[in-house]
């Protein structure tokens, strides 16, 4: 989901360099990313397919190489890929972060009158309280069980089905509890890392949308199947540093002053190129031609299409005349479009590393401050796992200057290593991005793996400011 559209654009230049206490010179500038058709506009509107890029499975076709970008279901680390550090590296802590698995559309990216039904009665929502310290009375284990019924005149006309929108579904519960064995198949049996029990050495939060509780029951389950309860870290509504969900009025202003929202011709080009697409697009799908929301960037047929193809649904016809569908070619632009708007609001934009720092900037700080509570032994922690969205981790890659961005597909996945060397005299960080060493265009960070630890620290300090107090006076301003 993109930022909320507010006010007006708000100047704020961050210092272009900061200090650790030694005089090493860290670079806070933004630097653009790599050309790739991605970010090359005449390639995303005349080009045709979608360059590899996979939209219709949580599995790959077969022959395609794991690794592969695939929108349903983006590769995470796994042990047959998984990179080993070089001999006399010692695994310190891992941070684990990643969007949620597959779902139906958001309620707004549905079509005004659907002409499919979202069946998802094989499936519960576990939904309730129980007393805990001490023990009390249970609680018995219900679920929702979504219906509407005809007396109830507000009921969507549009759709039916047994589906909450938004609902992790079937398939993607199931690609949640792999993902979740994936993980503890190399940090645990490969790695020797995980210890055989949650105990206080692993935590896992999720954000104030049900749906990464949804994912993170599965997930714990393919890693641990604990016959305990296993609590899940949250913070309260609206303060929410992972969703993100934390006020920063001055980050949303800028970021609808170049991106969704704006009127800059560099954002408006490509939309305004794809008037004939949208224009067709509205003749199937009955979205009036007027409706900002659905045409001031590719979002919600991006959602729409690539939810149904993921649950191998046939694209879309119009409700008045099952002749006319939504084509495969069309659906492949909107795919190729939907990657360069992500490329542009969270890399190309020179604005993106300003915008990102103050609407995630609070989640980096922490994250800062788990890693200097690990090295100083002030925590056990050793295993932190976030299930968060595509506003979360798209942001993540943006401050961290990733050199080629995506629209971060369903199980997106960033991973944060502490390393500490043999006679552990200094710790050294290594970020994996869909399983593989993650690749930044700042040169202070480079290639980020083995990075001294004291240079990632004091790039996000010098970003946010320690305990984000940068982020407060931008957010603020
Ligand atoms: C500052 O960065 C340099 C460069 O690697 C490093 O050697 C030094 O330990 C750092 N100092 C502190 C106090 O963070
Ligand atoms: C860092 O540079 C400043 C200004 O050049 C100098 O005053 C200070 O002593 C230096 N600090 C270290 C630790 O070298
Ligand atoms: C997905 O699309 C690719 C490319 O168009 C096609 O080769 C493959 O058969 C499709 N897979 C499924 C499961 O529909
Ligand atoms: C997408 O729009 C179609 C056409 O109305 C609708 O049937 C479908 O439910 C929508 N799907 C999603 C995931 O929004
Ligand atoms: C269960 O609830 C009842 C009614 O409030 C209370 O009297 C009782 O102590 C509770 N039982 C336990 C085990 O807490
Ligand atoms: C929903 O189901 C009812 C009963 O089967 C049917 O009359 C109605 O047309 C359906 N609505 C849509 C939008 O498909
Ligand atoms: C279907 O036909 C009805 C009645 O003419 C019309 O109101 C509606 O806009 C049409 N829907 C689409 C998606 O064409
Ligand atoms: C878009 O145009 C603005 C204003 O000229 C400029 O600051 C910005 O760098 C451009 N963005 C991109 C991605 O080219």
């Amino acid at each position: 989901m993109y930022p909320p559209k507010v006010g007006l654009a708000l100047l704020w230049l961050p210092p272009a360099v900061a200090q650790n206490s030694t005089n090493a010179t860290i670079d806070l500038d933004w630097h653009a990313p790599e050309k790739s058709w991605i970010n090359d506009l005449s390639k995303v509107l005349h080009g045709t397919g979608t360059n590899g890029f996979v939209f219709n499975s949580s599995v790959l076709p077969s022959g395609t190489p794991y690794g592969t970008y695939n929108w349903c279901n983006m590769p995470h680390v796994r042990s047959e890929e998984y990179p080993r550090a070089a001999e006399g590296y010692r695994l310190e802590y891992v941070e684990v972060i990643h969007r949620h698995h597959k779902r139906t559309p958001y309620a707004s990216n549905t079509f005004p009158r659907e002409s499919y039904r979202w069946e998802c009665s094989d499936q519960g929502l576990f939904y309730y309280g129980q007393p805990l310290n001490p023990a009390g009375n249970s609680s018995a284990k219900t679920y929702w069980s979504v219906f509407t019924s005809d007396t109830n005149p507000f009921a969507p006309s549009g759709f039916n089905g047994t589906c909450q929108f938004p609902q992790i579904t079937r398939e993607g519960l199931d690609d949640s509890w792999q993902h979740g064995k994936d993980l503890y198949g190399v940090y645990h049996a490969l790695l020797k890392f995980l210890p055989d029990d949650i105990g206080d050495k692993v935590t896992y939060r999720v954000t104030n949308n049900v749906i990464t509780s949804q994912v993170a029951g599965m997930v714990i389950h393919g890693m641990y199947q604990p016959e305990d309860n296993v609590p899940l870290r949250i913070q309260p509504i609206g303060v929410d540093s992972l969703e993100p969900s934390y006020p920063c009025p001055a980050a949303s202003a800028l970021s609808s002053s170049y991106g969704v929202g704006s009127t800059a011709p560099n954002w408006t080009a490509h939309l305004t190129a794809s008037k004939p697409l949208f224009d067709s697009l509205d003749s199937i799908s009955g979205v009036p031609s007027n409706s900002n929301e659905w045409h001031r960037s590719f979002d919600h047929y991006y959602d729409n299409l690539s939810a149904r193809q993921c649950h191998a649904k046939e694209l879309p016809c119009n409700i008045n005349d099952s002749s006319k569908c939504v084509t495969q070619a069309q659906a492949d632009t909107v795919y190729r479009l939907g990657q360069y708007e992500y490329s542009f609001i969270y890399r190309d934009a020179p604005q993106s590393l300003q915008a990102s720092t103050g609407s995630y900037g609070v989640f980096l700080a922490e994250l800062a401050q788990n890693l200097r509570d690990r090295i100083a032994g002030k925590n056990p922690v050793i295993y932190r796992h976030n299930v968060a969205h595509d506003g979360s981790i798209s942001r993540l890659l943006s401050i961290l200057q990733i050199d080629v961005m995506v629209w971060v597909g369903m199980g997106s996945e960033v991973v944060f290593e502490i390393y500490s060397d043999a006679n552990n005299a200094k710790k050294y960080i290594r970020i994996l991005w869909g399983g593989q060493v993650l690749q930044s265009s700042n040169p202070t960070l480079g290639k980020i793996d083995m990075l001294d630890l004291d240079i990632f620290l004091a790039y996000i300090d010098g970003l946010v400011g320690k305990g984000a107090s940068k982020v407060v006076g931008f957010c603020k301003s």
